[in-house]
């Protein structure tokens, strides 16, 4: 059967991202599932399957903007035209350094992550939202997207540039109704935490995508851990 939709979960692992899959599976979507490791893909996959959802893995490394964007394409071309994009890769450690410990060298990893990888799955998937007339793009981040933090200068950094290009696109695109949102997350994803929990986050992201109201979203107060 022929599903609803198409979401394309970029940085899929057994937290948010499966939590996320079985969401919008539950509505009828298919998912395609991006990460690097296909064995954890296959896993995830066979995990979907079992609760009713069709899932496929497509392997890529969001820091190899080529082979993300044909990764997408493939999606595409297997599942049907990308609805949805969700942009959720956890980030390194390494990108979390104290700020004066960060050299030029050490914001290459952020930036690829957070902006490249980013920008070229969104060209990926951008023509086939157009063409469909609809289509929303969410991004996923920590804290220091909004507030940065001197011991996490990578992510920090990195985060307001992905932020930066979400608010543009969000801008740019509401007009097609293409909807761009951002979900802020801060401290740590919680199973059982009322509002970090990765099942409640999968929740509030389905909502986001549902009303399509404003580009920033917030999963905590912004001091929590
Ligand atoms: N976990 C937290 O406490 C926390 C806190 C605040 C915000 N967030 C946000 O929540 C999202 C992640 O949720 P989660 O932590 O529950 O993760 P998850 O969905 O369980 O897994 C994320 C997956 O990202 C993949 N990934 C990492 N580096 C990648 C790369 N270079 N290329 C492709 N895939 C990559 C990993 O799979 P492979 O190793 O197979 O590539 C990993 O399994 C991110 O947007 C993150 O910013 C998380």
């Amino acid at each position: 059967m022929v599903g609803v939709g198409v979401i394309a979960i970029v940085g899929a692992g057994p937290g948010l991202g499966a939590a996320v899959a079985r969401r919008f599976g539950r509505e009828g979507f298919d998912v395609a599932l991006l990460a690097r490791d296909r064995n954890r893909l296959d896993l995830l996959v066979r995990e979907l399957g079992e609760a009713g959802v069709t899932a496929r893995g497509f392997p890529a490394d969001v820091r190899r903007p080529e082979e993300l964007a044909r990764a997408l394409g493939e999606a595409g071309r297997e599942l049907g035209t990308v609805e949805v994009l969700q942009y959720s890769p956890v980030p390194h450690r390494d990108f979390m350094r104290p700020v004066l410990d960060t050299g030029h060298r050490d914001l290459v990893g952020p930036i690829e992550f957070s902006v490249y990888g980013p920008v070229a799955a969104v060209q990926q998937v951008l023509p086939g939202m157009r063409r469909l007339g609809r289509g929303t793009i969410l991004l996923v981040n920590g804290g220091t997207a909004v507030v940065p933090h001197t011991e996490r200068a990578g992510t920090s950094v990195a985060f307001a540039a992905e932020s930066a290009y979400g608010h543009l696109l969000h801008e740019r695109l509401a007009g097609e109704g293409i909807h761009v949102a951002q979900l802020v997350i801060p401290g740590a994803i919680t199973p059982g935490h009322a509002r970090k929990d990765p099942d409640v986050l999968a929740e509030k992201l389905w909502t986001m995508h549902r009303e399509r109201r404003g580009f920033r979203h917030y999963a905590d107060d912004l001091d929590s851990r």
